[in-house]
């Protein structure tokens, strides 16, 4: 069988800057993939040229078999592949059931939507704040909230830009405990994330970018000890100073 989610040596360019540089690699069913590289590198342009939000310059984008390259975001969500944004992007002037219920319209009507919002609000422990306003949530409870808006709209690969950032240690524990409960549902993970600590507890394989190619992949202590890898982290807080703790 196939995988579930191909990119097939993916290009953007902006102007004269190639963001991503023919990058390739798989995820398949109930895998969690890390994908990392210092700032700039091009992480986020490749999350939004999977989902649809940033056109490729050249490559191919497949899920289940299906080329997903050329739609519009709505309609990759719809295939089942959606994405986090890295500064979260809930609508303030709303309750966090409303935020979570305008991602499940893709796929009910409003009231069909809301009852999917509470239902995914209840897997993630999240119900005692579905009336609270998103202004008021902690950082952790503003992940998770960004994590239930994406859950809605039912995907099959879900890719979480930075959504744990600005969490302390036991915060990110919790998160990483509902990524997993997610994965063994079936659950599919891209994960682009600065913590090395939870890049490492977390991903089945890690992919290594800079500048736009990919430099590594294969598991995280494969990847954290490949001297291309650590030489792009140098004066970065370094991949292999961490590693050697994991
Ligand atoms: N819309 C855009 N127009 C022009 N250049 C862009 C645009 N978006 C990103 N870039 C450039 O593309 C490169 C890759 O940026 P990208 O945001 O994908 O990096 P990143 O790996 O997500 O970095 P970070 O870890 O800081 O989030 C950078 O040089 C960035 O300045
Ligand atoms: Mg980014």
């Amino acid at each position: 069988m196939g995988a579930l989610l191909e990119a097939d040596a993916i290009c953007v360019t902006f102007g004269g800057l190639r963001a991503v540089d023919g990058v390739s690699f798989t995820v398949n069913a109930g895998e969690i993939i890390g994908l990392i590289g210092p700032n700039g590198a091009g992480k986020t342009t490749i999350f939004n040229a999977l989902v649809g939000l940033q056109p490729l310059t050249s490559g191919f984008v497949r899920l289940g078999g299906e080329r997903v390259s050329g739609l519009k975001p709505h309609r990759v969500a719809q295939k089942g592949m959606t994405k986090t944004f890295q500064n979260a992007a809930l609508f303030p002037d709303m309750s966090v059931v409303e935020n979570v219920t305008t991602a499940a319209l893709l796929r009910h009507d409003l009231h069909g939507a809301r009852t999917k919002a509470e239902a995914v609000l209840e897997k993630l422990g999240l119900n005692g704040i579905a009336q609270a306003d998103v202004a008021d949530l902690t950082f952790p409870q503003k992940a998770l909230v960004e994590m239930a808006r994406a859950l809605a709209t039912e995907p099959r690969v879900l890719l979480l830009d930075e959504v744990m950032a600005a969490l302390t240690h036991s915060e990110m524990d919790e998160v990483m405990e509902v990524i997993r409960g997610l994965r063994a549902e079936g659950l599919s993970f891209l994960v682009v994330e600065h913590h090395m600590r939870a890049i490492m507890a977390l991903c089945d394989k890690l992919l290594a970018v800079n500048f736009g190619r990919l430099l590594a992949h294969g598991t995280p202590a494969e990847v954290a000890a490949n001297p291309q890898v650590i030489e792009a982290y140098l004066g970065h807080g370094a991949v292999g100073k961490e590693a050697a703790h994991a």
